[in-house]
């Protein structure tokens, strides 16, 4: 400014530095004190990593998901739709494992809450510290004096920081939380989980934004009517993603299902029509569940389509394949699809599954409970071949299946298991033929 406002007089303004001036210079004296406090670039031939050290807990399918254990100074984030079952599951990791002394914090129950619940759930409470408590840093601090050897934090929404200026739960006060823990993590080498809640459409202020920070990012799923819940790896830098661990919510906790395919399967022992079982792949493990579908006239003027977790965009596409390669008049019927267990699907190999759960209800023609199908159906109608497809049938085999269909794309090194019939197909009009030998 030229002019002063107040006195009138010319080029009397002094230039003063603002606060963050003297806040940066403070950060370039961090950065040269981190260079002499003797970490330095090194070969990566001489990097010893044996002391990678994971924490074994006592719940094998967790342990799986995690690539074999809990890494030591890992930060885990644990996320989820409020009331799925997040703070159930990691007061059950404590409980289980009691000879490892956890530090639980929790910003949302009280201790009284945290107790019952734990009477509830039972199990060994001795190696477990309840911590009630929201400001971080005394929860650095109390961690530092307790040095546990796993802690947990109930949630990140609860938590917050003096250093940031905003209410708890806002994207600056969880991020700037988050990476307080982060360090406090590498530092200790204690692995934190984080809990975080997720909205119905899993992207508002909360961990969404965290993903990149943390090192591990496990996702909570179920549907609210059914006592099922996946664990799901979304993100691992220890292990591999995409695989799913399977729990049943009981009165007392959270039970591990460990072979999820014999859940996911109907008992009903002459078929019925309408469902087919799909093969599908979760990471590295091969998953066999049921896929439902409903056709009916519809009732009024234009046709509903519903998919329940499946993509009801992809399931319009399939009915458009089926209507143009296969001469099925879909259009004025109602379909309704769901897959079984509350399971959320996006592999493609499920579309063959799927094509042939809506050809089974249309007919009304039970297509048999010992088949099963795994292929991804292409926009000309074409079956196009899956990964892995070998076992695939290996676990189809395993599970009792008698027949399974394949693509004749299938690759040559697929080895066919003992007891398995396979039938191969190259389009829609050759399952139709060969499901209804019409
Ligand atoms: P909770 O772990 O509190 O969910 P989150 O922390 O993700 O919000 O789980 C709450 C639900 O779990 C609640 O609806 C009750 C149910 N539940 C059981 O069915 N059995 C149990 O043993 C426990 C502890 C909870
Ligand atoms: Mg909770």
């Amino acid at each position: 400014m030229g002019r002063c406002p107040a006195c009138g007089e010319w080029n009397t303004f002094k230039e003063a530095p603002s606060q963050p001036k003297s806040a940066s210079a403070s950060d370039s004296s961090a950065l040269f004190s981190s260079i002499s406090s003797g970490v330095t670039p090194m070969p990566l031939s001489e990097i010893d990593c044996s002391g990678e050290q994971r924490i074994r807990l006592n719940m094998s399918e967790v342990d799986r998901l995690l690539g074999g254990g809990l890494v030591k100074g890992s930060l885990v984030l644990l996320g989820g739709e409020p009331g799925i079952g997040k703070s159930t599951l990691s007061l059950q990791i404590p409980l289980m494992q009691s000879s490892l002394r956890t530090l639980y914090v929790t910003g949302e129950e009280s201790s009284s809450q945290v107790k019952m619940r734990s009477e509830r759930l039972g199990g060994e409470a001795s190696g477990c510290i309840i911590y009630p408590q929201t400001h971080i840093e005394e929860v650095i601090q109390a961690a530092a004096a307790e040095r546990p050897d796993l802690m947990i934090v109930d949630s990140v929404q609860t938590m917050f920081t003096d250093r940031v200026d905003s209410t708890p739960g806002s994207v600056s006060q969880i991020k700037e939380v988050a990476s307080m823990l982060l360090r406090y993590a590498k530092q200790s080498s204690v692995p934190v989980i984080l809990i975080g809640h997720i909205t119905k459409d899993g992207y508002i202020a909360g961990p969404k934004i965290l993903e990149h920070i943390v090192d591990v990012v496990l996702q909570f799923e179920g549907d609210s009517s059914s006592s099922y819940r996946i664990l799901r790896s979304i993100k691992n830098r220890f292990g591999s993603t995409s695989e799913i661990a399977v729990f049943e919510m009981t009165g007392s906790g959270l039970r591990e299902v460990t072979n999820p395919s014999e859940m996911l399967i109907p008992m009903h022992e002459q078929g019925l029509s309408g469902t087919a079982i799909a093969s599908t792949l979760d990471g590295s493990r091969p998953l066999l569940f049921e896929v439902q579908a409903l056709v009916s006239s519809a009732a009024y003027g234009t046709a509903q389509r519903s998919a329940t977790g499946f993509d009801a965009r992809r399931l319009n596409m399939l009915l458009a394949v089926l209507e143009k390669r296969a001469g099925f008049k879909l259009s004025a019927k109602d379909v309704f699809l769901n897959m079984a267990g509350g399971l959320k699907v996006n592999d493609p190999a499920c579309d063959l599954a799927v094509v042939s759960a809506v050809l089974s209800s249309n007919f009304d023609y039970p297509l048999g409970s010992d088949v099963c199908f795994a292929g991804e159906v292409g926009l000309s109608g074409e079956i196009r071949p899956v990964g892995q497809s070998s076992r695939r049938a290996a676990e189809a085999a395993r599970l009792g299946f008698k027949k399974m269909f394949l693509s004749t794309y299938t690759s040559s090194d697929f080895i066919v298991p003992k007891g398995l019939e396979v039938v191969k197909v190259s389009d829609i009009p050759a399952l139709v033929r060969s499901l209804f030998k019409a």
